[in-house]
């Protein structure tokens, strides 16, 4: 594995002031497991609090404008996310993908900015349901890797990769551990490809309904250097049961 398990939480729209008191928790759980990277990606709304309130946790945006700044209602630079205290952000989420139309040249200028911007980048690939039944799911989530991975020297540096197939999402429903280490397996062979040596040590999450249930599983499925996790971080009690599952893991490896 390469460094640490990286177990992120990506709150989605969810996430009132109340629930700060998760990440209070869920902070403080990350401290007793120093084997684990912990970090979570509230909405924009809650990142400067968050960052504030969780001091041993990484703290990121979902999603980030290309631009740094200019007449872009609504939307949200990495420059301005980095002020708010954000570590890292994620870019190319299949609901951004789906939801808001974004190409993979898109989602490969947000990655670029958001590294420029000195953020660390999560980046989310992965097929849809149809696409896995029909034998296309490695070459749909290469080609997704082809199109969006960020380019540059110290590209690889600031980067995580996220495989999340789409039917798993939100579904309860997860790949067999076998495809999952073959689709790692695969986005692995693209990273080396790509980038040379780093390549090797950018981590790969894997995401799509893990729970306290199934996180030891997939994590020691081939290849997989973390979690995305949707629903099973809104509570500090789900999600430290996953992050309790990767450093034990990790103590094992
Ligand atoms: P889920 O979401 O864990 O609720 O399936 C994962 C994600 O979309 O990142």
């Amino acid at each position: 594995m390469a460094g640490l398990p990286y177990i992120v939480g990506n709150w989605k729209m969810n996430g009132t002031r109340a629930m700060l008191a998760e990440a209070r928790a869920i902070d403080r759980a990350a401290s007793r497991f120093p084997g684990v990277q912990v970090a979570l990606a509230p909405p924009f709304t809650l990142v400067n609090a968050m960052r504030e309130a969780a001091a041993d946790i990484g703290v990121g945006g979902q999603d980030c404008h290309v631009q740094a700044s200019g007449a872009f209602t609504g939307d949200v630079s990495a420059a301005l996310l980095a002020d708010a205290g954000a570590d890292f952000v994620i870019v190319g989420h299949s609901e951004r993908r789906a939801l808001h139309g974004e190409s993979n040249e898109l989602v490969r200028a947000k990655a670029e900015a958001a590294q420029a911007a000195g953020l660390g980048v999560i980046l989310c690939v992965g097929e849809t349901e149809a696409e896995r039944d029909s034998g296309n799911a490695e070459t749909v989530v290469t080609d997704q890797l082809a199109g969006s991975l960020p380019q540059g020297e110290e590209a690889a540096a600031k980067l995580s990769v996220a495989y999340e197939p789409v039917w798993a999402i939100g579904t309860g429903r997860v790949p067999s551990v076998a495809d999952v280490g073959a689709m790692h397996r695969a986005i692995r062979a693209k990273l080396v490809a790509t980038y040379g040596e780093a390549g090797a040590a950018v981590r790969i999450l894997y995401g799509g309904s893990v729970n306290a249930g199934n996180a030891s599983e997939l994590l020691a499925a081939d290849e997989v250097g973390g979690a995305l996790v949707g629903g099973a971080s809104l509570t500090a009690e789900a999600f430290t049961a996953i992050i309790g599952a990767a450093a034990a893991l990790a103590e094992q490896a």
